[in-house]
């Protein structure tokens, strides 16, 4: 359950390498200069709840603080159609290749969430749109499950020597992207057939997407150059808390539990984060750094950007509330609609509250596929 103890879930030491502690200067991107970001944790097995800590703002006793809430191209043409066919649910819209495949809607609604969520998990990241150190002048880059593709199209701005390619169940990126810039629908667990390897892969925020995690890995490891690199960012889906009132069978917890139970039984890994490092570890990737970083939901943390990251979290969690609930609960966990909107009014109501300070994690790990394999 969700805990203090959450932080155990980094997994198995990072050994880090010597570069991974000093990653890179790059060239400017639009999350520089952020400040000051809270607590990046070089994951360990010894990780400890102060680690983790979050100092919190004092707030106030009421109960129903609304103003807390304020403040915070392509495959084959014959495809086509297959693709933008979508399918409708419970008023949202789906993805139609691999009809099933994904739990979350791809509308407008879902779209304006993740671009919103890339500011948030940017700004945590300390500015930087990878941490693996890439150097001034890369080449090839892949961003597998791209979704709107904002994090390929800032890497294209930002560096203009390298060829981006984002590929996506979905067609929901903008046609109007950076020349160096290009996006394919692919079902990333099919086999890849990539016309050369890459020197760097990317991919970030597929916790429940995916069912075989090591065999992605693995394909990753045969697509990216010798000397490359990959970056995996991702989720374990638990909140908890330090020191705030979030405890184990609240609604945020209950809603959580169910939501990992129902990603679970479609076959999908909800929680990849803390199994990152271990999968790029037996793929056979080098030079493994893995870093843990607490994002808090809500503006209850007293430093200033750690607020500003909080109200992002807290608003995606608000907008998307709806979307990440209503497939999986009415079609694997076969609650009504209107079950599922009871469940969330009272997880809203939490979400919102100062006092729950409650937290999650977000993982990064990158590493290098050795030079002389
Ligand atoms: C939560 S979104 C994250 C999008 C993006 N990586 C980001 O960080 O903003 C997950 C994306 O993965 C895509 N996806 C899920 N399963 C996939 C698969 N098997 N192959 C390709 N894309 C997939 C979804 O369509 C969705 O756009």
């Amino acid at each position: 359950m969700a805990s203090p103890a959450a932080g155990r879930d980094a997994g198995p030491a990072a050994a880090l390498a010597p570069s991974a502690n000093n990653p890179q200067q790059h060239p400017k991107s639009p999350h520089d200069d952020v400040g000051d970001v809270g607590p990046v944790v070089e994951a360990a097995p010894d990780t400890t709840t102060s680690d983790l800590q979050i100092e919190a703002e004092e707030v106030g006793t009421d109960d129903n603080d609304s103003a807390y809430a304020e403040s915070a191209q392509s495959i084959t043409t014959s495809l086509k159609s297959s693709i933008t066919s979508y399918k409708y649910e419970n008023g949202r819209r789906y993805h139609s290749f691999k009809d099933g495949s994904y739990y979350l809607p791809n509308d407008e609604d879902e779209n304006d969430r993740l671009d919103l969520f890339h500011h948030c998990l940017t700004l945590r990241c300390e500015g930087k749109l990878h941490y693996a150190p890439i150097g001034d002048n890369p080449q090839r880059m892949l961003d597998l499950g791209t979704g709107t593709g904002i994090w390929a199209i800032e890497m294209g701005d930002t560096y203009p020597s390298a060829d981006v390619l984002g590929n996506d169940l979905s067609p929901i990126q903008p046609s109007l992207v950076p020349p160096n810039v290009r996006f394919e629908v692919d079902d990333i667990e099919n086999e890849w057939v990539f016309s050369a390897p890459f020197d760097y892969i990317h991919a970030r925020y597929l916790a429940g997407s995916l069912k075989d995690w090591p065999r992605l890995l693995q394909q990753a490891y045969r697509f990216t150059k010798p000397g490359g690199w990959v970056e995996f960012q991702d989720f374990d889906m638990r909140f908890y808390t330090t020191s705030g009132e979030f405890r184990p069978g609240c609604a945020m917890d209950r809603w959580s539990a169910e939501i990992i139970a129902g990603i679970r039984s479609f076959g999908l890994e909800p929680e990849p984060g803390p199994l990152l490092e271990g999968w790029i570890r037996d793929a056979g990737f080098e030079n493994v750094s893995h870093k843990l970083l607490p994002i808090p939901v809500g503006t209850w943390p007293k430093n200033k950007r750690l607020k500003e990251i909080g109200a992002f979290d807290l608003v995606q969690f608000l907008d998307g509330l709806e979307a990440i609930s209503l497939r999986i609960l009415t079609t694997v966990r076969r609650w009504s609609p209107e079950e599922v909107q009871v469940l969330l009014v009272d997880v809203r109501k939490e979400l919102r509250d100062p006092r729950m300070q409650a937290q999650h994690n977000f993982h990064v790990v990158y590493a290098q596929r050795p030079l002389d394999s």
